[in-house]
Parts: structure tokens; sequence; C-alpha cells
């Protein structure tokens, strides 16, 4: 390659806890060692994002750092068997955008395992519309489907219902059959979650019961929690005999307060979602379900497109709950 200079959105510590965001050059000989060099088309933005942008130590550990935990692009060099200069491929979860420079630069490098190919009937730029948000709204919606809970056994409650993860649910939701109730803290986008497939819309403070009671009146057949808290708390306690619960997420909070009842009186069961290590069998099946037979034909009206210096907007967006559906990164 001639030119080995490249454009990065790098998080830096100005003081003791500030942080600033900047476009600035790089040079590919200071991106860490691995088997894929990848020339990035598009990245998205994602809550863990957010929090690597904004110093979270629990997320990101040393700046200056590069954030970006998934990215769509073609590869510039392989010294993998797996992979050929010229392939489309998907690098997402593992330690991409934690600690090793991440998708919000034009190039990445990366072991072989953390990529998988780009599904054949899946674009660069689509892949990101899904990106990890979209992979993990189907990582739980398949726990729910292969649990199973079906749509003949009731409603499914999606919590951050305007957020990523809860819009994508919300659409494959609707497309499987599923009747959705949406949880959302924003009133104005009720035309947003209608149009996805939400069929009911539920404020947070309807869906949070302070009450302090063990089990509330059954209503859901299964959950979708993206926020954590107190809502997921009371979506236990509001699941239906039997059902089941998935919890990916802490947008609200990472504390969960609870009593065991709803799990020994109800049989209600609470399925954890990781998308970072999530072995790549599963990973490749579920992608090539988001380019198949799940595809969400209205991908368009879940995502804004941004260039590199809109992102720190969107970032602070983010971290303040104030984004609706998925944001995308052009790097081209
Ligand atoms: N386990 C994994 O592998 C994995 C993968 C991806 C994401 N996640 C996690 O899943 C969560 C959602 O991710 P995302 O990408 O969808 O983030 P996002 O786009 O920022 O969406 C989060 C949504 O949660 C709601 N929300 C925000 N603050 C809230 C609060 N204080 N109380 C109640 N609701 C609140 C908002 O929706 P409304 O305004 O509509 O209520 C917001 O849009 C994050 O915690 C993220 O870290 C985990």
């Amino acid at each position: 390659m001639q030119n080995t200079s490249y454009n990065a959105l790098i998080v830096s510590e100005t003081d003791h806890n500030t942080y600033s965001m900047k476009i600035q050059p790089r040079d590919i000989a200071d991106l860490p060692q691995g088997d894929l060099l990848i020339r990035v088309h598009y990245s998205s933005l994602n809550y863990k994002d957010a929090l690597s942008a904004s110093g979270n130590r629990g997320v990101t550990r040393h700046y200056p750092h590069v954030p970006g935990i998934d990215a769509a692009g073609v590869i510039e060099e392989s010294s993998s068997p797996l992979f050929n200069k010229g392939d489309q491929v998907i690098a997402s979860g593992f330690d991409i955008g934690m600690n090793t420079s991440g998708g919000f630069g034009q190039f990445i490098r990366v072991p072989a395992e953390w990529a998988i190919p780009c599904p054949q009937n899946l674009t660069l730029r689509e892949s990101m519309i899904y990106g990890t948000a979209g992979f993990t709204a189907a990582q739980s919606v398949k726990r729910l489907v292969d649990f199973p809970v079906i749509p003949e056994n009731g409603k499914i409650l999606v919590t951050g219902a305007t957020g990523g993860v809860g819009s994508v649910a919300i659409a494959l939701l609707k497309n499987l059959g599923y009747k959705v109730s949406a949880v959302s803290g924003k009133p104005e986008a009720e035309n947003f979650l209608t149009q996805l497939g939400a069929a009911e819309i539920i404020t947070r403070q309807q869906a949070a019961d302070s009450s302090g009671k063990f089990l509330l009146k059954e209503k859901w057949a299964g959950v979708i929690d993206t926020v954590g808290g107190e809502i997921l708390a009371s979506a236990i306690k509001s699941t239906n005999y039997g059902g089941a619960v998935t919890c990916c997420g802490n947008a609200a909070s990472p504390d969960l307060s609870l009593t065991v009842y709803p799990f020994i009186l109800r049989g209600v069961s609470l399925l954890g979602i990781d998308s970072a290590k999530c072995p790549i069998h599963i990973r490749e099946k579920i992608w090539q379900k988001l380019a198949g037979e799940w595809r969400i034909e209205n991908l368009e009206s879940l995502v804004t497109e941004c260039k590199l210096p809109e992102l720190p907007g969107f970032i602070e967006r983010m971290l303040q709950g104030r984004q609706k559906g998925r944001v995308i990164v052009n790097l081209l």
C-alpha cells in the first residue's frame, strides 16, 4: 500500500475523567497485530461505543483509543487461509473497539476469528444497519423462538423500544407474527414504533412497578429487555406461567431487584444474551437469517447515516437516551 495514513475518531483523556473526541490521522503501521487488515466501509454506533467514547473504563482501559465495536469492509491484506484480499467481511464483537482499535477508523487489523464473510444477499452498508445491535436483537428473538415462545402464547414486551436493539427486535418479531408491546420513554416516537410493528406502546413509568409486590398480573408470553433495573424486574414479575425473558442490556440500570418467586412459582426463565463472544457457528447462522428469511424489508426506516465528523453529536444523543433507531458511519 502506498498511502498508509487514514482517519479515525480518536478519544483522548484530556484531564482526569475528562475525554475529548477528534478526527485525526493515524498510520496503519500503528494498528495491533492480526491476520486481517480491513479497509472499513461502514461502522455503526452502539451503546458500548458511547460508553467507550466517554471514558468508561469497564469498556476501554487505555486511551487514546478508537471506538467502534463493529465494522464492515473489504480485506486489504490477509495472512489467514480463511480469507483473501478483496473479500467482503463483517468484523464484530470480541475486543474490537474496546481495547483494540475499532470501526471508527478507516482501517482495522484483527484476528481472523473476529470476522465472518458478509452474507451474499446483504450489502456492507445493510450489515451495519443491523450491526451489533441488530445482531443482538436477532440473538434475543432466536432464544425466544427456540425456547419456544410461539405467537399464540401471547404478547411480547420489548423494552428500550426506540433504541438499536429494541427497534430491530420489534421489526423481527412483527415479521415472525408476534404481537409486540413496546416500552418507550419517547412519546414523539409513536409513529416510528407503530410503523416498525408495535401493536401497543407503554411508557417507562407504566412499565416500572414500584409497589414492591413479588409478583404482578401475568401479561407477557415473552420479553426482550435491553434496559435492566426496575423495568426488567417488573417485566419478569409480569411474565406468564412458563414464559421467557431475554436480558442483554443495562441502558437504565445494571441492578435487578427480585425475589425468586417468578422463577419458582411461575416457571419463568431468564435468558442471558451476549453478542461479543457468541461462537462463530451461531454468529454465521444469525447473520444468514438477517440476510435471508428474517430480513427486514424497510431497513432504511431504521437508519441515520453520518460521517466521522458528525459522530460525536450522535454519541452525545445516545448517552442522553435520545437516539432513535440505528446510526451508521460511512468511512468511504
Ligand atoms: N449483551 C450484548 O451483547 C449487547 C449487545 C448490544 C447491546 N447491548 C446493550 O443493550 C442495551 C441497548 O443497546 P442499544 O444499542 O439498543 O442502545 P440505544 O440505541 O442507546 O438504546 C437504548 C434505549 O433504551 C432506552 N433507555 C435509555 N435510557 C433509559 C433509562 N434510563 N430508562 C429506561 N429506558 C432507557 C431508550 O429507549 P426509549 O426511549 O424508547 O425508552 C434508548 O433508546 C445497552 O445497555 C447495550 O450495552 C448488549
